[in-house]
Formats: C-alpha cells, sequence, structure tokens
C-alpha cells in the first residue's frame, strides 16, 4: 500500500464508468484514496490498508443475479464510515438483510430531483434549494431497506434515494454525487470525509516532501536514468526525482529530428541550464530521417520510430555507469485496475508509452514518482517545484512528432516548411490568448502541391491543414470555433512567411469519427 503517512480511503470498485470520479471528487478535498476491484477486496488487505472509510462504486451487474460481486461480510465490521453509491448501496442493502429488485417499471436513468424527509449529518449543506438535483442510472432498485437504517430523501421513482444507519455511519445513495448532474455532489462527499475524521491535508506541498524523502529512500546512492521528453509528465518527474537525489539523476532527450521548431533548444536549456538537471541532448536525427526515408504508411512510420527510440535511449543509457533504476512518468489512471467481467482484475498500461519494455530488456528497476497523482495534480507538483508555467500548461505532443503530421513521405525539407508553419500558428493562438483553451493545436503538412498566384509569379506549393481541439482527455474531440478574422489573418500569415506553403485548410472533424492527428 503506498501512502501510510496519510489517513486512506478505499474505494471498492464494482466497474461504474465513473468510478475515477469519486477518486477525483476525494482528490479534490485533500482526502489520499485508493481504488481496489472488488475482486482483490479482502479482510487482510483491508487491515493492511487500514482505510479511516470506504466507499462502495457503482457498477453494471444486478445483486439480484447469483454471483453477482460483493464485498467481504466482515467488511461491515470493520468499524469505520461506508458510503454505498448506486450498485454499492444494493450490495449494502443486499448483504446487511434489505431487498433488491429487478425490473417493475422502477429503472431510472438521468436526472432527478431528491426530496429531504428528515434531517442527516450527511446532507448537512447539501439542500440548496429544497428539493437537489441528482443524476440516477439504475435498473435494479432497493424494495426493503436494512435493518437499522431509515430513509432521509426520496425522489419521484427511488423512494430510498438516500438511507442511513446513523450508528454505524452506514450511508447508501441510490444516485451518483460524483458526476456533473449531480450539482452539489461535492458536498456530500465533503460531509462524508469530515465524518469520517479527515484531515484534509493530502496536498501537493505535502506529497513533494513525502515523495522526496520516499524517493531518497528508495534510490539510496545508486543512478537514475529518465527519458525525458519534454511533455509534463516526463519533466515534472524528472524535476522532482532532481531534487530527490540531485546528480544521481541522468536525463536522456532523445532528438528524433521530428520535434517542433526550437523545441530541443528550450527543452534542454530550461533542464540543463535554469535547473542544472545532467542533460544528454542525443541528437539522432539523421538516424531516425534516413530510417525514415522513402516510407509513407503510418503505422511503418510509428513502428521504426518506437524501435529506434529504445536503441537510441538504450545506447545512451548503456553509456552511464552503474545505473540501476529507470523513472518512469507513469500516472495513477495508467495504473488503476479496472474491473473485468469477463475475467480477473486488469490492469491498464499506457499503450503510447515509449519506453514501454525497456526495464526488464536492461535489467533496470523502475522508479515511477508520480504513480499515486492525476494529470492535474501533476501539473500542481510541477507548479511546486518552480516549473514554468507556459511548460506546464504546453499542449500534448505525440512520440512520433512531426512525423505523423506529414502524410505521405517525410523530407528534411518538408520538415522545415511544417516548423515555420507550426510557430506562426502557435505563435497566433498565443498571440490572440487561447492558447489554454485549446487542448492541441497543430499544423499537417499536406502531401499536395497546389497553384497559386505571388505578386507577378505563379507558385506551385505545399498546402497545409490547421488542426485545434477542445478535449478532456483526447478520446473524444471537437475542432475549435475560431472566428474567420483569426483564421484568415493566421493563414495571410503562413503563407507571406512560410516558403513553400501557398495554400491553408482548416480541419473541423470532430474526434470520433477523426482522430486528433492525421496519421
Ligand atoms: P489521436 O490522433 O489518436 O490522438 O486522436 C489522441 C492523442 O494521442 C496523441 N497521439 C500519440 N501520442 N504516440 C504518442 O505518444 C503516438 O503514436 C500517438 N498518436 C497519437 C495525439 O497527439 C493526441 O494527443
Amino acid at each position: 500500500m503506498s501512502d501510510k503517512s496519510h489517513a486512506r480511503l478505499l474505494i471498492i470498485d464494482f466497474g461504474s464508468q465513473v468510478t475515477q470520479l469519486i477518486a477525483r471528487r476525494l482528490r479534490e478535498l485533500n482526502v489520499y484514496c485508493e481504488i481496489h476491484p472488488y475482486q482483490n477486496v479482502t479482510m487482510d488487505m483491508v487491515n493492511a490498508m487500514a482505510p479511516k472509510a470506504i466507499i462502495f462504486s457503482g457498477g453494471p451487474d444486478s445483486v439480484t443475479r447469483d454471483g453477482s460481486p460483493r464485498v467481504p461480510q466482515e467488511i461491515f465490521d470493520y468499524g469505520v464510515p461506508i458510503l454505498g453509491i448506486c450498485y454499492g448501496q444494493q450490495v449494502m442493502m443486499h448483504q446487511l438483510g434489505g431487498k433488491v429488485e429487478s425490473g417493475h417499471g422502477t429503472a431510472e436513468f438521468g436526472r432527478a430531483y431528491v426530496t429531504e424527509t428528515q434531517k442527516l449529518d450527511l446532507l448537512e449543506g447539501w439542500y440548496q434549494d429544497g428539493d437537489e438535483q441528482v443524476w440516477m442510472s439504475h435498473g435494479d432498485h432497493v424494495s426493503e431497506i436494512a435493518p437499522g437504517f431509515e430513509v432521509y430523501g426520496t425522489s419521484p421513482n427511488a423512494p430510498y434515494a438516500i438511507t442511513a444507519d446513523t450508528k454505524r455511519h452506514f450511508y447508501a445513495v441510490q444516485f451518483h454525487p460524483e458526476v456533473h448532474h449531480t450539482p452539489n455532489g461535492a458536498k456530500l462527499y465533503e460531509q462524508f470525509v469530515k465524518l469520517a475524521g479527515f484531515a484534509g491535508d493530502w496536498t501537493m506541498g505535502a506529497y513533494r516532501e513525502e515523495m522526496i524523502s520516499k524517493l531518497k529512500e528508495q534510490v539510496g546512492d545508486k543512478k537514475v536514468i529518465c527519458a525525458l521528453s519534454g511533455g509534463v509528465d516526463s519533466s515534472v518527474a524528472a524535476a522532482l526525482l532532481h531534487e530527490a537525489i540531485g546528480d544521481q539523476l541522468t536525463c536522456v532527450f532523445v532528438d528524433h529530428g521530428l520535434l517542433r521548431k526550437d523545441e530541443a533548444k528550450e527543452v534542454v536549456g530550461m533542464f540543463r541550464d535554469n535547473m542544472n538537471l545532467h542533460v544528454i541532448h542525443a541528437d539522432e536525427s539523421d538516424l531516425f530521417l534516413g530510417e525514415l526515408e522513402g516510407q509513407s504508411d503510418p503505422e511503418t512510420k510509428r513502428k521504426i520510430i518506437g524501435k529506434l527510440f529504445i536503441d537510441v535511449f538504450q545506447k545512451y543509457a548503456d553509456e552511464i555507469d552503474g545505473a540501476e533504476y529507470l523513472a518512469q512518468g507513469t500516472l495513477y489512471p495508467d495504473v488503476i485496475e479496472s474491473v473485468s467481467f469477463s475475467g480477473g482484475p486488469s490492469v491498464t498500461i499506457k499503450s503510447h508509452h515509449n519506453v514501454g519494455g525497456l526495464p526488464e530488456k536492461m535489467g533496470l528497476k523502475l522508479v515511477e514518482p508520480l504513480r499515486e497523482l492525476f494529470k492535474d495534480e501533476v501539473r500542481a507538483l510541477g507548479h511546486e517545484l518552480g516549473l514554468p508555467a507556459s511548460f506546464i500548461g504546453r499542449h500534448p505532443f505525440p512520440g512520433p512528432g512531426l512525423a505523423i503530421r506529414c502524410p505521405g513521405k517525410i523530407t528534411r525539407a518538408k520538415l522545415e516548411i511544417l516548423r515555420e508553419a507550426d510557430a506562426i500558428y502557435i505563435d497566433q493562438i498565443r498571440k490572440h490568448g487561447l492558447y489554454d483553451e485549446i487542448w492541441q493545436a497543430f499544423v499537417a503538412i499536406l502531401p499536395v502541391r497546389t497553384v497559386g498566384v505571388m505578386g507577378d509569379g505563379r507558385t506551385y506549393d505545399y498546402a497545409c491543414a490547421l488542426r485545434a481541439v477542445t478535449s478532456v482527455d483526447g478520446m473524444t474531440a471537437d475542432y475549435y470555433p475560431f472566428t474567420h478574422e483569426f483564421l484568415g489573418e493566421t493563414a495571410t500569415r503562413i503563407i507571406n512567411e512560410v516558403k513553400g506553403i501557398n495554400r491553408c485548410t482548416y480541419d473541423i472533424t470532430s474526434k470520433p469519427p477523426g482522430t486528433i492527428e492525421w496519421e
């Protein structure tokens, strides 16, 4: 179990799509929590973790089905407050002697309103305007509450929307307080953790101090290597490790010749000159561009780059005498074990990880200082460590870099043109104050040349596409609604200032059906 110095909250996952949101709400309250799939929750595990409170998540199964998920019965004697949500509520009722039924026209999906029936400590400050809006999503319903429970809130379709056994501090709600559509849901979590006695001391400042002493302990006097990509995760991981172990850390920045304009200079400059990190700038652009020559298939490009990346990283790492650890910027969402109903719990592993498989291959042990954090917590930690805001807020950049923004064959000349156009586009976005509103923006150079007129002459140059999307996680995305003025001004600048481009288009495809990148 990871963090022993803070009070911990255990979230038992029954497979709801929104279990991670429960963790988010709790982290926002500065409470440390861990999500564990129900299959892994035994009393030994609970005793080892020693949580101060437990939450049962929602889930897609039906309590009425034989063999459906349960919690160990002894958990109810463990003596800490428990909150059951949706399926979790039904498990709680069922295991404590109440009844759950399927069907009978009481399934409920979507917005509903809960009315208070009597005062409850959990609901203090919760009802804002009499009836409180909540989000329901259930097929089954509780038809009889368990002994010791009373009703504190009802909705037209859920007579037992909120029930509780106040003596034992067991709370059960039919709706999902963690989603946006339950606007006052955070308040309920706030009350729950307050009742459970959490101090709310899980802050980034505290995390930084603790992580530094843990890293010192884990690494001792050994050496660590880190693949620095210039992205937020690897940058924050490197900065944190540097604070903990100083010169025992060496970063390798693999320059594949597919970076944006001035990127290598900026990243290496910041870490080496401003932060005094030991950074090796592995300029291997000749190798990468040589191998990529003539290749136009997107997957082939990715494979070549992925393989070379590992070879190059290994070559430089081998030169670092006595390295025993490899640092990775793995985040919490990458390691949460998700509930799988077809088999045992499965571990989700980041598919885009460029150094995947390396630790085994090189006989290195892993050090993952961000393993317990969500993305926005990593950003907060970055601020705490003094990384510039402009660096922390950078748009994501794919591992294969400009290779997948240059459909068709890659040439140095096309990459140069693309870099110039991209720099102007990003400059425009920053000048107009739009950078932080956009999830990702870039230019793609198209494998087509078009005719134009400039001055008295005729041109025959490349066309390019501008892309800008809004998104929360990159899984789905929408195009950014720039004004015509912005698009016109930007196209004019690119065509006038970049030699080699004479036509500009704006990509208005959403994801799905499109992808964010062009390849
Ligand atoms: P797509 O194009 O799949 O992109 O909608 C979703 C997000 O993932 C990034 N991306 C990659 N990142 N290696 C990476 O490290 C890749 O091969 C790769 N392909 C796409 C993309 O930039 C976007 O943020």
